[in-house]
């Protein structure tokens, strides 16, 4: 049986290349990986031909690579970069040229990930929270959620994947737990004690795999999570894991805003809109339907204990 192509765009980062190796620990599962990159000599781009991926070379910003890059195959999982420049308006172009190309080269299953458009909740005209660059609320959501349109204007037939927190980001992106004054450990959260909803950034790939199993999802939005917990259950299993006191400091957002890092303002906004609407964001994640995608999907519990020597204690 010929095996259906899916083109993977971000396989050598973590939503993507979490597709690669959930598409390649299947061979008998009919699927086969083409690895998208702008380098196939990376280490990491050998690495995944060394496992059995087709590594293409393609450049969101250059629409031919893309069109090659598509071209024959079944499905395409498609992703942006928001923090390598973090433009709103750059996201929706790599969106709009994502999505053209998936209607060129004719894909049967496309899969967008993205988020919502937090503005449909808090209108710019909403004090609550600062308005970003203008015209946004959370720029990189809004963003994302304001190109889920080229996709159904294209007629790409498509799953529009709604994404959770990565909790990949306590290793990565500064949000580990960190010493304060008192020498004690604090895990900074500023959404008191509502729940976010997060998952391990390796089960996202997992998930659009069981997405492309499923062509019913053509044509839905879905949401995926791991776990929804609170910033206090966060601390808690990381003191246990850690074997350290860690306590959950539930700043406020204007707090978290000011805090001066690049992009504090558009997480800052992001957590204040997950606790405002907590009950309704983590509805459009729901932890038995992720768990039926992907029968692998981990808690945050277990995340902890399988990552627990590569969060840093900063
Ligand atoms: N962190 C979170 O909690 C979270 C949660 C939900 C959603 N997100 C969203 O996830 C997105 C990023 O996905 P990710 O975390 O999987 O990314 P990532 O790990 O940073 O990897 C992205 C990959 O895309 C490739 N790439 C970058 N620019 C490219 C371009 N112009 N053309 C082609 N490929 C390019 C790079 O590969 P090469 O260098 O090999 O080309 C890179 O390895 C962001 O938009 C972010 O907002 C993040």
């Amino acid at each position: 049986m010929e095996k259906k192509t899916i083109a993977v765009v971000g396989a050598t980062g973590a939503q993507g290349g979490g597709l690669v190796r959930a598409i390649l620990a299947d061979p008998q599962g009919g699927f086969a990986a083409r690895a998208l990159t702008r380098d196939p000599g990376s280490e990491k781009a050998r690495a995944l031909a060394a496992t059995g991926a087709e590594v293409v070379a393609a450049n969101v910003d250059d629409a031919e690579s893309l069109r090659r890059a598509f071209e024959g195959a079944y499905g395409a999982f498609c992703v942006t970069f928001f923090w390598d420049h973090m433009s709103p308006e750059t996201e929706q172009d790599e969106a709009k040229k994502l999505a053209q190309a998936a209607k060129n080269a004719g894909v049967k299953h496309a899969i967008w990930s993205t988020l919502e458009d937090t503005r449909k909740w808090v209108p710019l005209s909403d004090t609550r929270m600062p308005t970003l660059h203008g015209k946004y609320k959370v720029p990189h959501f809004d963003a994302k959620g304001e190109a889920n349109r080229f996709f159904a204007e294209a007629g790409v037939p498509t799953t529009w994947l709604n994404t959770s927190f990565y909790w990949d980001n306590l290793i990565h992106f500064g949000m580990g737990p960190k010493k304060g004054e008192d020498g004690k450990y604090a895990f900074v959260l500023p959404m008191g004690d509502k729940k976010l909803p997060g998952i391990a950034a390796e089960d996202i790939g997992r998930c659009a795999y069981g997405i492309f199993k499923r062509p019913d999802l053509i044509g839905k939005v879905v949401g995926i999570a791991g776990d929804h917990v609170t910033g206090a259950q966060m601390a808690a299993e990381l003191s246990r894991a850690l074997g350290q006191p860690i306590v959950h400091a539930a700043v406020p957002p204007e707090v978290y805003r000011g805090f001066g890092f690049p992009g504090a303002d558009d997480l800052g906004n992001m957590f204040q809109f997950k606790a405002d609407f907590e009950k309704e964001y983590c509805a459009a994640r729901d932890l038995g339907f992720s768990r039926s995608l992907n029968p692998r999907l981990q808690t945050f519990a277990q995340w902890v204990d399988a990552n627990k020597n590569r969060i840093p204690l900063g």
